[in-house]
C-alpha cells in the first residue's frame, strides 16, 4: 500500500508498535532449553492481548503466531519442541494485523556463548538491514536498498540469499512490489512517496540457496550454513523513511 492519510500512517505506527514490542519481549525470553513453541505461545498471548491477530496464521494458514527458524534455517521456521541450545542463532520473525493493517519485523539473537564468526554474521545482518532502509528515498531505484544491503554483506564475507527478498505490505502482508535483498540492476522502478515496503536481508555463507524441510514451509539453506537477518517496515518518503517497527 502507500499511506494516503494521517489514519493510514497512525493505524501502521499501532500495529507496527505492537510488532516491535512482541519482539522485545520474545529476545528477552530467548535462552537454553526454551521452546520455540514456548517462545511463539509468548508472542501470540502478547498479540491477542492487544488486539493483533498473527499474520502468518491469519494469510497462509501458517502452524503459528510467528516464525521462528534456528541455525541453518533461513525463514518460515515453524515453532515446536526443539529446545534452543548455547551458540544457537535464533532469527524471530514477527507479522501481525490490527484494524486492516500489517507489521512485520525480525530480529536475530544468539544464544550465548555465541562463536566469533556468528556474532560476526549477525553484526552484519543488522548492518545490512539499516543500509538498506538508508537506501530507501523516493524517487531512488527499488534496486538501491539491495545495493546497499549487498554491499554491507560482502564487506563481512557474507551474501545475501536471493530467495528472501523483501515486500510491500500494509493491508495485506505480501502486497507489491517484490523488493530484492540482493544487487539486482532490473529492479529499477523509482521508490514513490509514502510506500510501505519491508527490508529484509538474510544474509549467510556459501552460495545462499535454499531447500524447503519436510513440514513443507521452514527453508533451509542447501550447505547447512547458518543465517542471520534482521528486518524493519517502513513508509518510503522523500528523505528518511519512518520505521514503522522501530
Ligand atoms: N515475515 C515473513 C515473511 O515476510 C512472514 C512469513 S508468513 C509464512 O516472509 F506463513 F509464509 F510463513
Ligand atoms: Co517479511
Amino acid at each position: 500500500m502507500s499511506v494516503e492519510s494521517e489514519q493510514d500512517l497512525a493505524a501502521l505506527k499501532a500495529i507496527g508498535k505492537i510488532v516491535a514490542d512482541t519482539l522485545r519481549l520474545l529476545r528477552e525470553q530467548v535462552a537454553p532449553g526454551v521452546t520455540t513453541a514456548r517462545l511463539d505461545q509468548i508472542a501470540r498471548r502478547y498479540l491477542e492481548r492487544n488486539g493483533a491477530r498473527p499474520a502468518p496464521e491469519l494469510t497462509y494458514n501458517y502452524p503459528g503466531a510467528t516464525c521462528i527458524s534456528v541455525n541453518d534455517e533461513a525463514a518460515h521456521g515453524v515453532p515446536g519442541k526443539r529446545r534452543l541450545q548455547p551458540g544457537d542463532v535464533v532469527k524471530l520473525d514477527v507479522s501481525a494485523e490490527k484494524g486492516g493493517y500489517f507489521a512485520d519485523a525480525a530480529i536475530t539473537v544468539g544464544v550465548p556463548p555465541v562463536a566469533k564468526a556468528t556474532a560476526e554474521l549477525i553484526a552484519a545482518a543488522r548492518r545490512a538491514r539499516d543500509a538498506g532502509i538508508s537506501a530507501a528515498v523516493a524517487g531512488q531505484p527499488l534496486s538501491a536498498i539491495g545495493d546497499a544491503a549487498e554491499t554491507v554483506a560482502r564487506e563481512g564475507g557474507f551474501v545475501i540469499i536471493e530467495e528472501l527478498p523483501g515486500h510491500g505490505l500494509g493491508r495485506g502482508l505480501h502486497e507489491t512490489p517484490s523488493v530484492p535483498s540482493h544487487r539486482d540492476p532490473t529492479a529499477s522502478q523509482p521508490l514513490t512517496d509514502g510506500l510501505v515496503i519491508t527490508v529484509e536481508p538474510h544474509l549467510t555463507t556459501g552460495s545462499g540457496a535454499l531447500a524447503e524441510a519436510p513440514d513443507g514451509w521452514t527453508l533451509r539453506t542447501r550447505n547447512r550454513a547458518r543465517v542471520a537477518a534482521f528486518e524493519h517496515t517502513i513508509v518510503v518518503t522523500r528523505s528518511r523513511p519512518i520505521v514503522v517497527t522501530g
